[in-house]
């Protein structure tokens, strides 16, 4: 991330001021005195020096920007994505990147410090505030590096939504954990590997990004570029509401509703039914998919699992296959009897259903990285794959 550096009042200012708005308890500069003198000296919203004022008569500036974000997931600061270091009181650096302003701008530099790494500690209470996007140091970030390893080009506001918004993993971790296992033993050195979440800009890199499993043997769709005007992140998603207007897509579209779109012609999950958006199919697939990693688990790896999407580590033991997760002192037994090949099936399902906009996001990479899954679990577990009449 090659960048120049930045003076800190402008950072400092935008922190306080998203501080301001949602009162949070954290001061910036705080651990560092030298910081906190300077922060004085260039308070950005002093007081007024004459007055008395009417509110009404003064005008607020940025007011609907402010009002939109306010509302968006971004600014939720009771949000578990920003609350989950309250105990602790200090964000640990690694996870302070995506999960506060401070850390951001920490990790890019543009506080100062050097670039590509949280220099730490930071404080608790933060959230995508407006001096994440609104930085001038954002234009000088050329590129954004990946899970992969992969140094992605990147311009303007699509630094700040790359870095965040990328996951945590590649099929590269994947790769390196099974090494080269039995594909069919359960290795109690296995965990799941969790790709973490809201990964849309991992999924619209596609094969290209590298954050899927790649089978040998396989070819993966790259990129997905869609169609000017809408190839970026912020042509489609309101900066600030986070939303997606739905008129514009009818351009080029005709469906009720985003999840309604479909422009393929053929029928990927079997079904047969063109008529409903490609979100379906993908639906579909991952639901079969999860289905064949439940049976793999039982009849291949022996030890039955569950899937339970409100708690970390999500996969759960299931040994007597009552349908209960398994407990030892009062906690859920995670899964460990993981085989290369159910752990890298797992790991794409999970990969594809952590962006709720996969379908929009990059449809054919997301369908490949499920038919190959499916097919490759179908092998051991004796599936007729033809049968399914699945599409890759
Ligand atoms: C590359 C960016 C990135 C890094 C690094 C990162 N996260 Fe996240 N994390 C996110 C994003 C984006 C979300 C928001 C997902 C959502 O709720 O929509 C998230 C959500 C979460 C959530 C909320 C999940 C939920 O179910 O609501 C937790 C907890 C979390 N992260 C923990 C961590 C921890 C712990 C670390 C460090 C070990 C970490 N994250 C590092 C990007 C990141
Ligand atoms: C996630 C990134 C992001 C955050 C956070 C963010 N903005 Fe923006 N903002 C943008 C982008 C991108 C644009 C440019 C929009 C365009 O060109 O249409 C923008 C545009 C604006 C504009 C110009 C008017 C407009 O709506 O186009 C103002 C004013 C503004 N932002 C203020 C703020 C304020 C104040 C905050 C914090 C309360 C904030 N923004 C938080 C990304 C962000
Ligand atoms: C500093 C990290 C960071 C940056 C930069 C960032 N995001 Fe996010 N984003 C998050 C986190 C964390 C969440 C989840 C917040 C929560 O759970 O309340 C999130 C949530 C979202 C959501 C989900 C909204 C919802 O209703 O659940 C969308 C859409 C989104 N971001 C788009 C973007 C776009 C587009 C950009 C670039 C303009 C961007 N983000 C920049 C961290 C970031
Ligand atoms: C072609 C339009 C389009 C583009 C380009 C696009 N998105 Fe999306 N995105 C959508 C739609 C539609 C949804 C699903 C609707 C929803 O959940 O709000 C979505 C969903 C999301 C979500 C999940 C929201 C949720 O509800 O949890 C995130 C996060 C997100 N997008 C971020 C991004 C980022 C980051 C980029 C750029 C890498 C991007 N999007 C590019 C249209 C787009
Ligand atoms: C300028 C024209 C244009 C606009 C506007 C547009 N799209 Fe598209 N869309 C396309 C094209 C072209 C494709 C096929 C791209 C490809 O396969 O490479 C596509 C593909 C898709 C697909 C995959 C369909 C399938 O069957 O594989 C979805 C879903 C989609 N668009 C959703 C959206 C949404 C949601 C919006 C509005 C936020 C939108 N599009 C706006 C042109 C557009």
């Amino acid at each position: 991330m090659s960048r120049k550096p930045r003076p800190t009042w402008f950072v400092l200012a935008a922190a306080s001021f998203a501080i301001l708005l949602i009162g949070a308890p954290s001061v910036p500069g705080q651990n560092d005195p030298a910081v906190s003198e300077e922060a004085e000296t260039i308070v950005p919203f002093a007081l007024p020096k004459s007055g008395p004022f009417n509110p009404a008569d003064i005008e607020i500036k940025n007011d609907q920007s402010i009002t939109d974000w306010f509302r968006s997931a971004h600014a939720d600061a009771a949000a578990e994505a920003f609350r989950h270091w309250d105990e602790e009181e200090e964000i640990t650096a690694v996870c302070a990147t995506c999960h506060s302003g401070e850390g951001f701008r920490d990790f890019h530099g543009l506080d100062g410090t050097t670039a590509g790494k949280v220099d730490g500690p930071i404080n608790t209470g933060g959230v995508v505030d407006c001096g994440t996007c609104h930085n001038a140091g954002l234009a000088d970030i050329e590129e954004i590096a990946f899970p992969s390893g992969l140094m992605h080009p990147v311009q303007g506001v699509e630094a700040s939504c790359m870095t965040c918004h990328q996951g945590r993993t590649a099929g590269s971790n994947v790769v390196k954990a099974v090494g080269d296992m039995d594909l069919d033993e359960p290795n109690a050195d296995l965990r799941f590997i969790n790709p973490h979440y809201a990964t849309a800009a991992a999924t619209w890199l596609g094969g290209y990004g590298g954050s899927g499993y790649h089978y040998d043997g396989k070819d993966y769709s790259g990129r997905f570029f869609h169609a000017r005007p809408v190839s970026s992140c912020v042509s489609c998603h309101e900066p600030h509401t986070l939303e997606v207007a739905f008129e514009p897509c009818l351009t080029c579209h005709q469906a009720d509703s985003a999840e309604g779109i479909r422009i393929a012609r053929q029928s990927y999950d079997g079904s047969g039914n063109t008529s409903k958006g490609i979100k379906s199919d993908l639906q579909a697939n991952a639901a079969t998919l999860l289905e064949m990693i439940k049976a793999y688990a039982a009849d291949v790896a022996e030890v039955p699992i569950l899937y339970d999407g409100t708690r970390y580590p999500y996969f759960f033991a299931d040994a007597n296959g009552d349908g209960v997760v398994d407990q030892s002192d009062g906690k859920a037994v995670a899964y460990t009897s993981w085989t290369p090949r159910s752990l890298r099936a797992a790991y794409n399902w999970k990969l594809v259903t952590a962006d709720p906009g996969n379908y929009v996001h990059n449809p054919p990479y997301m369908l490949e990285l499920l038919y190959d899954s499916i097919e490759d679990l179908g092998g051991p577990l004796g599936t007729d794959i033809e049968a399914l009449n699945l599409l890759r």
